[in-house]
């Protein structure tokens, strides 16, 4: 296991060799609970495509591909970004852009394969210039992303950036005083379920600003994910 000082470089993926990883984040695809849980993600993005609740935005987004999630449906692990780019507006699939690369090489310098978690975003579609999702975009939008992770049951999730953070933890906090603690998420539906929530920046962020300290933070919030996920945390 690294030591704590460790700050992986996410663009070469030095270090991972090194990383233990969690056990097996994945159930097999032919076990029935994934069958189940897939067929009722399907029916979700048919509902939300019917609902179109985007279509209720202040703003209208032009955008051309819904961006639903992407990954295992009884995932462990979910991490929730923000909204559609460019390149993943183009292909339908979240977290496919620079962002994205970055994000798939801190799942790798986690032990993990970007198959074995899930990756969804608070909107669905890609707003206009990029904007950050407003308030009002994000609660529209909250009740699917909340049934998406009834349906995942995740032990644990990570959000990416503030307005996922924001979401998630109901809370109007800064990311510097989020990020690197534990809070719980309670889905408001039926299940009711408890998810253990950590939030960190957003990888878009370290891009802009690639220091050390600030990968440092990220891989220090990884690491404490990473022993929860293996029951040490
Ligand atoms: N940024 C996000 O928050 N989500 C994506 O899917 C891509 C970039």
């Amino acid at each position: 296991m690294l030591g704590v000082d460790f700050v992986p470089c996410f663009r070469t993926g030095e270090g991972i060799a090194e990383v233990e990883a969690p056990a097996t984040l994945v159930a097999a695809s032919d076990d029935p609970a994934l069958v189940a849980a897939q067929q009722k993600m399907d029916e979700l993005r048919a509902r939300y495509e019917r609902e179109a609740p985007h279509e209720q935005f202040a703003t209208p987004h032009a955008f051309r591909n819904l961006v639903w999630g992407d990954g295992a449906v009884c995932a462990r692990l979910m991490f929730i970004g923000e909204a559609p780019g460019a390149d993943e507006d183009r292909t339908g699939v979240p977290f496919v852009g620079r962002a994205g690369q970055l994000l798939d090489k801190m799942i790798l310098a986690m032990g993990l394969a970007r198959e074995e978690v899930y990756i969804a975003n608070v909107l669905k579609t890609r707003p206009p210039n990029n904007a950050t999702p407003t308030v009002e975009e994000a609660r529209l939008c909250a009740p699917y992303l909340y049934e998406q992770i009834e349906i995942i049951a995740p032990e644990v999730i990570v959000t990416l950036g503030l307005p996922a953070s924001r979401l998630m933890l109901d809370s109007t906090e800064t990311m510097g005083r989020l990020r690197g603690h534990w809070a719980e998420f309670v889905s408001p539906g039926l299940g009711g379920i408890k998810v253990a929530v950590m939030p960190t920046y957003h990888p878009a962020f370290l891009l802009r600003s690639y220091t050390p300290e600030n990968r440092k933070k990220i891989w220090s919030d990884l690491q404490m994910v990473m022993a929860r996920l293996r029951g040490e945390g």
